[in-house]
């Protein structure tokens, strides 16, 4: 029983997923870093760090808080599988520098050097987000209109119809626990995390009341994890290494696995 709709379901996958191919392709020679052993290097010695905690020791070791799979703890601690890896580049960077405190985070990051940063975000940008049932809950207005009265744009306008988020700046919201959501926000409300660029979500967290933040959360927490665009090792450590220079790595996108 029902061996035949998945067949179906299978071939359409795979029609979807040549295409996914091809555009792969033409991408990766577009591109100055094919895949390459370098690449594959960075990404083994990122998992390295994700397992052992890197030059800060055991107590930092990634997978203890993030989850072997990097999907966070459900709570307060966020997914980082499949996220982008210059985005998680820059808030590795934010938490050495300080521009977003944590108590956790700064010291794990500022034990790492550039390098194991660099490898261990390109670890876990390359990591298949795990899938969820699609939500039923509808998008907040907010989320979908924004509210001009309160001069507030619309979120979906950077982070994604779904949540997926854009580009490598505006970072995938989907799939995150619902607490972790409301403390950013918090955050920034309070001015501590203060890594946003022109300040945008320091702005809408300051106009957004605990309410919509509540609401907002809880529906991002049921939207499926998407895959964020640089989906798969090679171009993530590729997009890695692309973060601190201007070029946006998106078009490094590649088929997972
Ligand atoms: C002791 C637990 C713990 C360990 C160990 C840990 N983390 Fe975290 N991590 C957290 C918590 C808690 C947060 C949320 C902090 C906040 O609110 O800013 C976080 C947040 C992050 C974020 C921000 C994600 C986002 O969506 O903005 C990144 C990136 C990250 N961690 C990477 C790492 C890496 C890489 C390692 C290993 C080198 C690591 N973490 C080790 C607990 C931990
Ligand atoms: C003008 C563009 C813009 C709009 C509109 C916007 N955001 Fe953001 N948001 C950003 C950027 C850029 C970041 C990443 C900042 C950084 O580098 O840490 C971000 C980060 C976040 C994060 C932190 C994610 C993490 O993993 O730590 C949350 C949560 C968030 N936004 C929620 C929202 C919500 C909810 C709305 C709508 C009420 C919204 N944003 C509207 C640009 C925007």
């Amino acid at each position: 029983m029902g061996t035949e709709p998945r067949q179906a379901g299978l071939a359409v996958v795979r029609a979807s997923q040549l295409l996914f191919v091809l555009a792969a392709l033409m991408a990766a020679t577009a591109c100055d870093r094919p895949v390459s052993r370098t690449d594959q290097a960075l990404t083994a010695t990122g998992r390295v760090t994700a397992m052992s905690g890197g030059a800060g020791g055991a107590s930092n070791a990634c997978f203890a808080c993030h989850g072997l799979d990097g999907e966070g703890d459900g709570v307060s601690v966020p997914r980082l599988a499949g996220l982008d890896a210059g985005y998680l580049q820059k808030q590795m960077e934010d938490y050495a520098s300080g521009i977003r405190p944590d108590p956790v985070m700064t010291a794990v990051a500022k034990a790492l050097d550039d390098n194991a940063r660099r490898s261990v975000v390109a670890y876990y940008a390359g990591l298949a987000p795990r899938r969820s049932n699609a939500s039923a809950i509808p998008a907040p207005a907010i989320w979908r209109e924004g509210d001009p009265a309160r001069g507030l744009t619309a979120c979906a306008s950077c982070h994604g119809a779904g949540g997926e988020g854009v580009g490598r700046g505006q970072p995938v919201l989907a799939g995150q626990p619902a607490a972790y959501t409301r403390e950013q926000m918090d955050r920034w409300r309070a001015g501590k995390r203060r890594n946003d660029p022109r300040a945008a979500m320091t702005d809408i967290a300051r106009k957004l009341t605990s309410e919509e933040i509540g609401a907002l959360a809880a529906w991002l927490e049921q939207r499926p994890a998407s895959p964020a665009p640089a989906s798969d090792a090679a171009s993530a450590s590729a997009a890695a290494a692309a973060a601190g220079r201007s070029a946006a790595s998106r078009e490094g996108r590649r088929l997972d696995r």
